[in-house]
């Protein structure tokens, strides 16, 4: 069973079950919103949504010192593998596989996915996480598109959505979003990091509260989250 979520702050989020610590997108380093270092943490998984060094972060760092599965688009597995890092899973949008803590599924992102040092990142994903008891979809970095109803066909109990505008959906865009996944519970993420992504992300909840049937929960950085 799923047992709690804790945000790291930005775009980094921790899924921790009976089984497993799936962490996505693990930005520490650098991140102004972490309260842990890179290397306090400890996943068993890691799974990268794509090529920007917002998002790539501390992957590679955390993957060499745990052995953990690293878990990414074709482009960025390989590109894992030629930075050290030994046990890599590449999987591209669409796609899905059973590992035996959860399935995962690739989904598409409007976005970009260049790898820090100029390498083909391939296209972003968002990731579709499928755990004994409850489903999960972190957006990751997109824009709106229509295909979220399809994403919310898949019946999502928790969406992870960006409100921080400017390289992502805003918040009107966001609400869009809401009103196309219908998930049970909706958590805005990647906003407040800097400057020119701050939002205020109680004003954006209760604008869910209002419109949509979806319970939208703020998390605080680093506080377990159960469901
Ligand atoms: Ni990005
Ligand atoms: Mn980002």
């Amino acid at each position: 069973m799923p047992r709690h979520l804790i945000w790291h702050g930005h775009g980094t989020f921790e899924v921790v079950t009976d089984t497993a610590r799936v962490m996505i997108d693990p930005f520490f380093t650098g991140n102004p919103s972490a309260i842990k270092r890179a290397d306090e943490v400890n996943p068993d998984v890691i799974i990268v949504s794509h090529g920007h060094g917002d998002h790539v972060g501390d992957a590679i760092a955390i993957a060499k010192r745990r052995g953990a599965l690293l878990i990414a688009n074709h482009e960025i597995s390989l590109w894992a593998r030629d930075q050290g890092a030994s046990n890599v899973h590449g999987m591209h949008i669409g796609g899905s596989h059973t590992f035996p803590w959860g399935t995962v599924k690739l989904t598409m992102a409007l976005h970009g996915s260049m790898l820090p040092d100029g390498s083909n990142g391939g296209n972003p994903c968002g990731v579709l996480l499928r755990l004994p008891g409850a489903t999960l979809y972190h957006a990751c970095d997109t824009g709106l598109f229509g295909d979220m109803a399809l994403i919310g066909e898949e019946g999502i109990d928790v969406a992870i959505l960006p409100i921080g505008d400017n390289y992502t959906m805003g918040p009107d865009d966001a609400l869009r979003a809401v009103r196309l996944i219908k998930p049970r519970v909706v958590i805005p993420d990647h906003f407040g990091t800097w400057p020119l992504i701050a939002q205020d992300a109680n004003v954006w909840c209760e604008r869910v509260r209002a419109s949509t049937e979806t319970r939208p929960v703020t998390l605080t950085v680093g506080q377990p989250w159960n469901f």
